[in-house]
């Protein structure tokens, strides 16, 4: 298993670039099932070059009359989005209960109940370990299947979800009649995916809003041929931003899209952090290692503060002066990794699964790790770069899954990580 070698406490300096979003990529690869014709379908450009776009790739070429490989679909949470465009294009799908994951009990009933109220049915069933290659020993399978196809609905959702609203809008497009979506969620990689799929002779309106419309097809596929660019990851861009301000000597970070980072970087200015944004482009200027005010922060839909930058957060918290509350309202269980921090020499203190009170600063001493999901592990990496000594990351196939070759780029700004097999 490979991992990270990393030795910290060197200042970062110099330009680095933020790479194609991981999550408006993942829809829009998976919204390739609902073009004519199938095979070679839709361009994809600036996509990112991570384990979770290949996997989704591996996992869109493994479908079978609406089946699923179940081994690959199991392996990412995404895999959940291609399962909408699955059932619209082949009227039935199978696919297992996605991916084991360690921030929480990550359900899919949100999916399942607007499947439903387009007239789809839904059964399932067990599969046990004997017919499977792999260590997964149980999965439960849920097979969709709407024999007299898709109708439009009136929807509102429990939960605004982010990979629920894409999946039924996606779904929508090629049902009979008008869909609405209500208390959708707003983040901004609904409306790139929206805006590319409006380009290719979809019909919504109102994404990244709390209410969409969807004008249904009835089963004609999108014949468009508007490629899709990936737009800036605003995770990584955030979190490149919190390792710059606590590790950075001066730092540029390009095509930086600060208008969908609001929440962080007000954050960010009232702990002290100095910045200055133009021209698409972050830049970091400090005489010294950051020593700023702790400020409280509670995740949020957006516009607010990302659930996505809190681990990030945190270790940025180890180094303000003060006490910080850490409040993850989307995911119970997203907390786990500040034990972790705590063995560097972190004060963290876990009142409960959603709440945390960071107390700094902390000289953090270099431990061995393992990264234990795609943002945990990489504030692993952002810890054992500020921290005295050196580091050993294990796992990192969970960054790997969200950065693109996170070590390399880092290495040009300075630090010293090496990658071993
Ligand atoms: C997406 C992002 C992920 C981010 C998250 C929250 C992608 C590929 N992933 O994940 O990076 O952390 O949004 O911003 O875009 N829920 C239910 N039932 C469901 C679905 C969700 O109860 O059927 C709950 C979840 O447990 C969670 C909340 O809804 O508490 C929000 O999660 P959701 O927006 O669905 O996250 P994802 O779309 O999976």
């Amino acid at each position: 298993m490979a991992k990270f070698l990393v030795k910290g406490g060197k200042a970062l300096e110099g330009n680095i670039s933020v790479s194609g979003s991981k999550n408006a990529s993942l829809p829009a690869l998976a919204a390739s099932l609902l073009f004519s014709p199938p095979a070679g379908g839709p361009a994809f450009q600036n996509l990112p070059e991570i384990e979770d776009i290949k996997r989704m790739k591996e996992l869109l070429d493994s479908v079978n009359g609406g089946q699923f490989d179940y081994e690959i679909a199991k392996k990412i949470r995404a895999s959940i989005l291609a399962v909408g465009p699955a059932l619209a294009h082949f009227g039935k799908t199978s696919f297992p209960h996605p991916g084991g994951c360690v921030i929480g009990a990550r359900p899919i009933d949100v999916f399942l109940d607007g499947w439903k109220a387009m007239g789809a049915n839904i059964s399932t069933s067990d599969v046990h370990s004997k017919l499977l290659t792999s260590d997964v020993h149980n999965l439960t399978i849920y097979e969709v299947s709407a024999p007299r196809g898709l109708k439009g609905c009136d929807f509102i959702f429990r939960v605004p979800s982010v990979t629920g609203t894409e999946g039924l809008m996606m779904t929508a497009i090629l049902a009979k009649g008008q869909t609405v979506l209500r208390n959708a969620a707003e983040e901004p990689e609904i409306a790139s995916l929206a805006d590319w799929l409006n380009k290719n002779g979809a019909e919504i309106r109102g994404a990244g809003t709390h209410t969409i419309t969807i004008e249904g097809r009835a089963g004609k596929p999108l014949s468009g041929q508007v490629p899709f660019f990936a737009p800036p990851d605003r995770i990584e861009a955030g979190s490149l931003a919190i390792l710059g301000a606590v590790a950075a000597k001066e730092m540029t970070i390009k095509n930086f899209p600060a208008e969908e980072l609001t929440a962080l970087l007000a954050v960010l200015k009232a702990a002290g952090v100095e910045y200055e944004i133009g021209n698409g482009e972050l830049a970091l200027k400090q005489s010294r290692r950051y020593v700023g005010r702790a400020v409280n922060i509670q995740t949020k839909e957006y516009p607010g503060f990302a659930t996505d930058l809190q681990a990030p957060y945190v270790v940025f918290a180890t180094q303000a002066e003060g006490a910080s509350m850490i409040h993850e309202t989307i995911f119970e269980g997203r907390l786990s990794y500040v034990e972790d921090l705590n063995k560097m020499g972190a004060r963290i203190t876990l009142c409960d699964p959603h709440r945390a009170i960071v107390h700094g600063p902390s000289n953090l001493a270099g431990w061995n790790l393992e990264g234990p999901d795609i943002r945990a592990g990489l504030a692993f990496l952002m810890a054992a770069l500020i921290a005295n000594g050196e580091s050993q990351i294990g796992n990192i196939y969970q960054i790997d899954r969200g950065y693109e070759k996170i070590d390399e780029r880092l290495r040009k700004l300075g630090a010293e990580i090496k990658r071993v097999e």
